[in-house]
């Protein structure tokens, strides 16, 4: 996703054979063959997995000792970051008995967006390895025995005879990590260092688990964790009567289109009854590459707001947040910790 940094060649050419960077009719024809694999259903599935992982991590922070009445917890480190991978693991249909081993490959893997990635090169690419060689596990045991999972269904998918090689199969998994684990971590960040100091939603959230769909969408309007993206013309294109000439590497704001008053009304403002009838936000992106696990991530954050929200009540910020630096591709915060009022639930 975004315009390419100064990776590592082996980084970079990892990169290149991706849905994430492909283009014109490669990108085609991986998005239509790997499209029915992300469909609400396949996402609705795996609601109560989301439902069990975050409240096995509520539980973990809910057991620590009382300061004053009240529970402390850092979201970001306990609750944020450990959340999505299992249920990447889950989605792909990993035995959960590997999760450990393939936690520790992903996060490596993950770490590959990192801005200091070069410095990290041998642990990536040894992560990168032992990932690779047990999704090839993965798919021979899949070929043999199909299941009713996302792996099986990319293996399945076939277009006019056409079907993803092995390769494409290894990289798309990547994909799937590379694309849906940080961004899913940061987005939770984000929702919850708002809804922080928005005590009422938080309120209304626990009360009314219904209203999440339109939270999260207020959310990741007024908070996005991608903010931008980049493109490159590879020949001379004009669009809207501007030119561009071929090599330019064009930035686009997610940002100014989640604010632009004419597709929002009083956009500066947070409010969930005014902005859920108003157009759809770009923090998943737009066009050819808008983001193909939006169903995924958004039943993520769906499922997760109302539990923390029942079961961290009264939340509020123990310290002011600390933000990522805005250069960062995924952008969330770096720390966020919050007390709560303890609960039985
Ligand atoms: C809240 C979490 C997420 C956010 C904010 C997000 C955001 C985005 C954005 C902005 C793009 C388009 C980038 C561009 O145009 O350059 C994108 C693409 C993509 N996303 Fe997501 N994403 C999220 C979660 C996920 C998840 C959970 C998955 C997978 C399970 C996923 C898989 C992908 C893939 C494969 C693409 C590339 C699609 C293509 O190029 O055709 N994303 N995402």
């Amino acid at each position: 996703m975004g315009a390419t940094r100064d990776l590592d060649e082996r980084l970079a050419d990892q990169a290149r054979q991706s849905i994430l960077t492909a283009e014109g009719s490669e990108h085609q024809r991986l998005r239509r063959l790997v499209s029915p694999a992300f469909t609400p259903k396949q996402a609705d599935k795996l609601r109560p997995f989301m439902a069990s992982t975050i409240n096995s991590l509520i539980d973990a922070v809910a057991a620590d000792s009382d300061v004053n009445g009240r529970r402390h917890c850092e979201v970001v480190a306990e609750i944020c970051e450990p959340y999505p991978i299992p249920i990447i693991c889950e989605l792909l249909g990993a035995p959960v008995a590997d999760l450990d081993k393939f936690s520790t490959w992903a996060t490596g893997v993950i770490s590959g967006l990192d801005r200091d990635a070069n410095d990290k090169i041998d642990n990536i690419l040894a992560c990168r390895e032992a990932l690779e060689e047990y999704v090839v596990e993965l798919i021979a045991r899949r070929r043999s025995e199909p299941r009713d999972d996302l792996l099986t269904v990319l293996i399945q998918a076939e277009e006019q005879g056409d079907r993803l090689s092995e390769v494409e199969l290894v990289t798309m998994v990547e994909a799937v990590l590379v694309a849906g684990v940080d961004t899913t971590r940061n987005q939770l960040g984000c929702a919850v260092a708002l809804l922080a100091e928005r005590p009422e939603v938080w309120k209304q959230l626990a009360e009314d688990p219904d209203i999440a769909p339109t939270v999260v969408d207020e959310v990741m309007r007024y908070i996005g964790a991608i903010r931008g993206t980049g493109r490159y013309a590879s020949e001379d294109v004009v669009i809207d009567d501007i030119a561009f000439p071929q090599g330019t590497i064009i930035m686009v704001s997610f940002v100014a289109g989640n604010y632009d008053s004419e597709a929002f009304a009083s956009p500066g403002t947070f409010d969930i009854e005014q902005h859920a009838t108003d157009s759809q936000h770009l923090s998943f992106g737009s066009g050819i590459h808008f983001c193909l696990g939006s169903f995924l991530a958004k039943a993520e954050l769906q499922v997760a707001l109302p539990i923390l929200a029942r079961r961290m009540p009264n939340m509020a910020l123990a310290k002011p947040v600390e933000w990522k630096s805005a250069q960062v591709t995924v952008w969330g915060p770096e720390r966020l910790e919050v007390t709560f009022d303890t609960t039985t639930g």
